[in-house]
């Protein structure tokens, strides 16, 4: 079986400092469990050189929380995939802050697959409802389309480069987690796109994220469809972090 993926997303978040303090954390957590869980954190992009030094003796993996719909050129203020080679193995695409706040649409998250693919790093696609969606039924449907969207000429041979990440929007930095039988079932309906999408598509792993937490992390990674977790909050609390850890490994024996 895959192990579960734990990923802290650190948003704009952190000094130096603290950087380097969670992932000495991070590290240890995931050395200290007895089973098989891959760990990943997504610190700032100033610190990412620096910390990929810091990980070099360990399994935890750094990426990146975003990247740019563009290869190098006159963008200022960009950071390309073909930059963050250097220090990720993956990229967050499509986080809903970034399509809330900086308007990325279903064609820019397209694109900006096809660069973390072209530099041969690992996609983490979020996609997720709202909560007037859900109330109006449509979250299965939105879900569909923004997945549809952003796979749209996805190679079938490069599935194991994949991720998706199921973020309710309305459960995000809320404390209200959708409950794990909701996680569980829209990350079912999602396999389910998956595998008609592109015949089999067991080698994708597809997580929760949205107020996940110490406390429900071992129920949610108990539903056979809830392959890991994309942490936020709780990744920048080093015992929470440990603990969710532990949970994961605790769940796998
Ligand atoms: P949260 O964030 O765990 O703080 O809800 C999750 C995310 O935005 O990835």
């Amino acid at each position: 079986m895959t192990p579960s993926l734990l990923i802290g997303n650190w948003k704009s978040n952190t000094t130096f400092a603290e950087a380097e303090s969670l992932i000495d954390a991070a590290k240890a957590a995931q050395n200290a469990t007895g089973a098989e869980v891959w760990v990943g954190v997504t610190p700032p992009f100033p610190w990412l050189m620096a910390l990929r030094e810091r990980i070099q003796d360990s399994n935890v993996w750094i990426g990146a929380q975003n990247c740019s719909a563009t290869d190098m050129g006159a963008y200022t203020g960009e950071v390309t995939a073909s930059m963050l080679k250097e220090c990720a193995t993956f990229i967050i695409v499509g986080h809903s802050e970034r399509r809330a706040y900086y308007g990325e649409t279903d064609e820019v998250v397209r694109e900006k697959v096809a660069r973390v693919l072209e530099q041969d790093l690992h996609a983490v696609l979020c996609v997720g409802e709202v909560l007037a969606q859900r109330e109006a039924g449509e979250a299965e449907a939105v879900v569909k389309s923004q997945l549809l969207a952003a796979l749209e000429g996805y190679p079938e041979d490069r599935l194991y480069r994949l991720v998706i990440a199921y973020e309710p929007v309305w459960a995000i930095g809320t404390g209200v987690a959708a409950t794990a039988d909701d996680a569980e079932e829209m990350c079912a309906f999602i396999r389910g796109v998956l595998d008609k999408r592109f015949g089999d598509s067991n080698h994708i792993i597809i997580q929760y994220g949205g107020s996940a937490n110490e406390k429900n992390a071992a129920e949610l990674l108990t539903k056979p469809h809830v392959g890991g977790l994309l942490i936020g909050g709780a990744s920048l609390k080093p015992e929470a972090f440990a603990a969710m850890i532990q949970a994961a490994a605790d769940v796998a024996e």
